[in-house]
């Protein structure tokens, strides 16, 4: 799959006026949005109401990164709420395919997500049942953290073992995403970029998206 989306995180965006933020990307593919409940993560964002609010305003399609503890519980909400791709991290889920195939059944795609100590190998069997596979390049938990070269080799096995099955699943990369290490990423296969600081610490984050993109495609 040709590399195609910059997601910005709004975990950078001001939580104030989250709106107003939205309308800054709206060239975006998706917008990326962080849930974390301070228990998978030692942090804490927002909520199922937020996120429905934030998918009734939002000018592009919903991106849900759910860095929380039980996701087979309180994944499939998020596509009730019309949520476009739900991802939750298979160090968190007890049942991986059945959680996916809940996501898929109410109209979403189903995402899920690796820490970075977390080996792709065991979950290759499950990349029929999924529609993206995210590689975390930062331990997940917190915008503005540089980018760990060590998860270039496991987005290369990834991409090599999504493009010999031939399923269209997208391999998205989250976490010290700048113009630089975009560069390395894409060229390592990666095909969706969610970048939080590069886009909103930008002066005009359309144009940081429009930078971004470029340097994937170089
Ligand atoms: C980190 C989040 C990321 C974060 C990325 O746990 O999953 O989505 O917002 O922020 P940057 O691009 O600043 O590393
Ligand atoms: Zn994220």
């Amino acid at each position: 799959m040709a590399q195609c989306c910059i997601n910005p995180s709004i975990l950078s965006a001001d939580f104030v006026n989250l709106e107003t933020e939205l309308r800054r990307i709206d060239t975006a593919d998706a917008v990326h949005v962080d849930v974390m409940d301070n228990h998978f993560v030692p942090n804490l964002t927002i909520g199922l109401p937020v996120v429905s609010r934030i998918q009734k305003v939002s000018p592009v399609p919903l991106d849900a990164h759910l860095m929380i503890a039980d996701p087979d519980r309180w994944a499939p909400a998020y596509a009730d709420a019309g949520v476009a791709s739900v991802t939750f991290h298979v160090e968190a889920a007890a049942a991986p395919v059945r959680l996916a195939r809940e996501l898929r059944a109410r109209g979403a795609k189903a995402g899920m997500a690796l820490r970075p100590a977390t080996a792709v190998e065991p979950y290759l069997d499950l990349l029929p049942e999924m529609d993206l596979l995210l590689i975390m390049t930062v331990e997940p938990g917190f915008g503005g953290q540089a980018f760990l070269d060590v998860a270039l080799p496991k987005i290369r096995r990834a991409a090599s073992a999504v493009a010999g099955s031939g399923l269209p699943v997208a391999i998205q990369v989250d976490g010290g995403i700048t113009e630089e290490t975009i560069v390395r990423a894409a060229e390592a296969g990666a095909t969706v970029f969610v970048a939080g600081s590069a886009v909103y610490g930008a002066e005009d984050p359309n144009a940081a998206i429009a930078r971004l993109r470029s340097a994937a495609s170089r």
